[in-house]
Parts: C-alpha cells; sequence; structure tokens
C-alpha cells in the first residue's frame, strides 16, 4: 500500500500577498525571461502595501499597510529590466520605525497615542500621510498619494524619498483623492478635493501638470459623507458617485477618543452604524466640467464603486462603466486577517454598466461580467472619456483573496479572453500600453506584476494585449506584497496609463 504524503499547508496561498518585506533593494538587473517589444522603453511605478506592522501592533485593514513603491525600469530594445523597491517615508512610517507605533489615526487601526492627541487630530482634520494608493507625476517629480492632503515626492529611479507637497494649497478641503485623472486633451489633471463637516464638500478642480497650480471649478456639498473614492470623466462632465455608504462624522469623532478608527465610522445612512444593505438611494453626481455646477443628479440603486473603467457620452445617456459592489462591506471586510484566512469572505465586485439619461429618469444597470473583479483599465491615452471596446480586469477564483486571472473584455461582442498564470500566483493591476502608431486598440501590452506564491517571488509580466499571452518575464529576488495601483511612464511620452 502506497501512503500519499498530503501537505498541509497552515496558510492559503494568498495569505503572503499580505506579509510584509523589509527588504529595499536599489537598481539589482532582473533575468528577462522571453523578449520584451523594441518600443517598450519606460518605468513601472506601482504603489501598495510594504509593511503591516507598526512595532508590536498588527495592522487591521488592508489600506492600513504602510507604502512601498516598487519600480521597474524596462528597456525593450536591451532587453533588460532593472528593479528597484522602497518605502516612502511618510512621517507615519518614521513613526513606526522609530517609535514601534501608529502616529495617526489609519482607516482600520487607532492610533497609540493618548486620548487628547487622538481628539485633536480628528478636530483638527489631522490625517495619515502614508501614501500607498497611486503615484502620480506631477510638477516633473513623483509623488506617491493616497486620500490625504500630503504627497510624498520621491526620485523615479532611486525612490529615494525628496520632499512632501501639500495638494490641498488653494483649494480650502482636508484632502484630495487618490485617483486623479490626467486629461491628455487638454493637458491637465482634474481631481476632487474632500471637506467633512456635517456632510460633506467635493471640489472639482484641475492642476496645472507643469505648475501644480491648481484652479477651483467648482464645489458641490452633500449632507452625507459618503465615500468616494475615484472618479469617472468625459469631456463634458466629471461623474461622481454619491453612495449611500460613507461616514458617521459624529462616530469619527467619538470613536478618537476611544479605540475607534474610520472603518468603525463606516455606515449606511439608512439603517445606521453597522448596516450591511440600504434601502436608500445612491445618485451619481454629473458635474459640469466648465462651471462644476450639478447638471442632473441621476438617481440610483444603491452601490458601493472604488474604481471605474470609464464613461462616455451616448446621445441623450451618460455610459458608465466601473466595478460595483453591494454595500459597504466592500470597505469592512477588507480586513488583513480576513483576506489572509483560508476561507476569505471577499466582497464581490462586479464589472457594470450604469446607463444615466441627461433628462429625468434613474440610472439603469447591466452586468458585464461577474465577479470579484477590480483594477478596470483601459487604452487610457487614448479612450479616457470616449467609446471604447476593451477593458481589462483582474479576476478573483472561488476561495481566493486575491485575483488569480487576468481577463481582457470586449465590450463590442461581450467577449473575454483570460491568462491565467500557473502554479499558485495572483496576477495585479493590468496597465495597458499601446505600441506606437497602432490604429488598433488592442495592438500593444499589457505591464504587471505577479506573486509566485510557489517561488515565493514577485515577478514583471508583459503580455501581448491581443493575445492575452505573455511575451516576457523577470522575477524579483524577493516576494512582495500585493500591490494597488501603478503608472507605466514610456519615455518621451508624457501621458501615464490609468486614473
Ligand atoms: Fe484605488
Amino acid at each position: 500500500m502506497s501512503v500519499r504524503h498530503v501537505a498541509v499547508s497552515v496558510q492559503p496561498g494568498h495569505a503572503v500577498g499580505f506579509e510584509t518585506q523589509q527588504e529595499e533593494l536599489a537598481g539589482v538587473a532582473l533575468t528577462v525571461e522571453g523578449t520584451l517589444p523594441d518600443w517598450v522603453v519606460g518605468r513601472l511605478l506601482r504603489n501598495g502595501p510594504g509593511q503591516f506592522t507598526a512595532g508590536e501592533t498588527e495592522l487591521r485593514h488592508w489600506f492600513d499597510a504602510y507604502a512601498m513603491l516598487r519600480g521597474f525600469r524596462i528597456d525593450g530594445r536591451a532587453n533588460t529590466v532593472t528593479y528597484t523597491n522602497r518605502f516612502v517615508r511618510s512621517e507615519d512610517f518614521r513613526y513606526a520605525r522609530e517609535e514601534g507605533g501608529v502616529r495617526r489615526m489609519l482607516p482600520g487601526t487607532p492610533p497609540d497615542r493618548p486620548a487628547w492627541t487622538r481628539l485633536r487630530h480628528s478636530l483638527t482634520g489631522a490625517f495619515q500621510d502614508n501614501p500607498s494608493i497611486g503615484v502620480v507625476n506631477v510638477g516633473g517629480s513623483i509623488t506617491a498619494i493616497t486620500e490625504s492632503p500630503t504627497g510624498i515626492r520621491v526620485d523615479a529611479e532611486t525612490l529615494e524619498t525628496t520632499g512632501r507637497r501639500d495638494l490641498t494649497t488653494g483649494l480650502e478641503a482636508d484632502f484630495t483623492l487618490g485617483h486623479p485623472h490626467y486629461d491628455p486633451g487638454r493637458e491637465t489633471f482634474v481631481n476632487l478635493a474632500v471637506s467633512y463637516g456635517r456632510g460633506v464638500t467635493y471640489t472639482l478642480f484641475e492642476r496645472d501638470p507643469q505648475t501644480t497650480k491648481p484652479t477651483v471649478i467648482g464645489r458641490v456639498s452633500l449632507d452625507d459623507a459618503s465615500y468616494v473614492h475615484s472618479f469617472a470623466l468625459t469631456d463634458e462632465f466629471a461623474v461622481v458617485p454619491a453612495i449611500p455608504f460613507g461616514l458617521d462624522t459624529t462616530t469619527l469623532v467619538t470613536g478618537a477618543l476611544g479605540d475607534g478608527t474610520f472603518l468603525d465610522a463606516v455606515t449606511n445612512f439608512e439603517d445606521g452604524i453597522g448596516g450591511t444593505t440600504s434601502t436608500r438611494d445612491g445618485s451619481f453626481l454629473l458635474l459640469d466640467r466648465e462651471t462644476g455646477e450639478v447638471v442632473r443628479e441621476v438617481p440610483a440603486d444603491p452601490f458601493f464603486v472604488y474604481h471605474h473603467a470609464n464613461a462616455f457620452r451616448d446621445g441623450d445617456e451618460v455610459v458608465v462603466d466601473l466595478i460595483a459592489y453591494e454595500d459597504e462591506r466592500a470597505m469592512t471586510k477588507l480586513t488583513v486577517d480576513e483576506l489572509a484566512s483560508p476561507d476569505p469572505g471577499v466582497p464581490q465586485g462586479d464589472f457594470v454598466r450604469y446607463r444615466l439619461p441627461l433628462e429625468e429618469g434613474r440610472a439603469t444597470r447591466e452586468t458585464l461580467y461577474e465577479g470579484q473583479v477590480e483594477f478596470p483599465t483601459v487604452d487610457y491615452p487614448a479612450k479616457l472619456g470616449e467609446q471604447y471596446r476593451y477593458c481589462y480586469l483582474a479576476a478573483n477564483d472561488d476561495g481566493s483573496s486575491l485575483p488569480t486571472r487576468l481577463v481582457k473584455y470586449d465590450l463590442h461582442d461581450r467577449s473575454t479572453t483570460e491568462w491565467e498564470p500557473d502554479g499558485t500566483a495572483f496576477p495585479g493591476e493590468p496597465l495597458f500600453e499601446r505600441a506606437p502608431g497602432a490604429d488598433e486598440e488592442d495592438v500593444g501590452v499589457i505591464v504587471t506584476t505577479v506573486l509566485d506564491a510557489d517561488a515565493d517571488r514577485t515577478e514583471l509580466v508583459v503580455l501581448d494585449a491581443r493575445e492575452l499571452q505573455p511575451v516576457a518575464r523577470a522575477p524579483c529576488p524577493h516576494r512582495l506584497p500585493f500591490g494597488f495601483h501603478g503608472q507605466f511612464y514610456r519615455d518621451g511620452n508624457r501621458v501615464r496609463s490609468m486614473a
């Protein structure tokens, strides 16, 4: 009789996506397997968690982790990739390293500070400065950003922190969003600044990419502090989701005195704190990009959204494609414990299309691709705000808290092309870059990173976008936690790859 040895894994494969990587590497030449297209010459800069602890304190939520930048200098002419990773030297990070604690309230972890300090922070709007959402090229320098008034500037090559930038200067706001748009036609950034009071005020503004100076377009105030992570942009409108889920500001202030956090204050506005559904409508605000005025508020059934794929005008409707969740559990369920567990209860986000009538009536919704999916990207420089054909997504399989496949969704014929890496491996946000001179929308590459749990390392993977098949990969010497957003900046191309 043969005995079959079954390896008992203490942790599921996806758990490594939530483990700290302390090691910082600078300028490491990676071995490239395969052949990079010779026109792929540029820099992939990605942001995301690096460290999930502050001294003895385990950070509770995915969004709490200290930001680590990952840089890949890609040169398709020489078929080389050089890798650098480095923590962002925020004040939050410095405090965690030097004092072994949590400096300010993180989304899901309270600060290790006396109650009076917490109260002062909550009353004065003292926000964290740990910028783990993405990167933006402002004024010629790379800046790591999150939902904070502070952006942290880094050197694009070494990723060393070089300075800080107050992103709210001239805006009279508490913070700006971590997903600014760049409108290549008008050569301007477009973003929302947010102020909390009894409700919330959104300030639509543009920012000159060279001078970094903001110009306020307009402001809109809502009675409730609904949460907004990103918005969509057409030539005419900023399309802002006003969801029935957000912050109970009273709980936020009183919670700050005790052990409360931002996420403890997340509520639905109908049923109160800790509800899991809402009977109250959501809506989309169509803000005029010239005046900032609300052209129309289009009611919609309740939904929660982090990320928009794209939006465009279609006759007397505005079409908005996004990843929609049922409710606020899309935020509150993303604790590190839950995500790293063998049977994670990951909220399901579907790729959906909303149609917003400009005259009257409610938003209609069509599910395009059932999730869990996230990180929707398009040919951003060419298709922002326009009819487009392809959306790229990262999709989870059942039982995994991290994506296990990439999906290319064809909006013309509603077909999909998928790529799944071998073994236990988790591909990140797929960034599309069109080949120079290519007329067709999917002629180009997808640049992404894949966390290979079997090999215990992360690798850069470049795929042919048409076939969605890898053409080159470059393994890093170590594993990185699963990341959030990035940009691929092709040399000589001032337009980045996503919102
Ligand atoms: Fe995001």
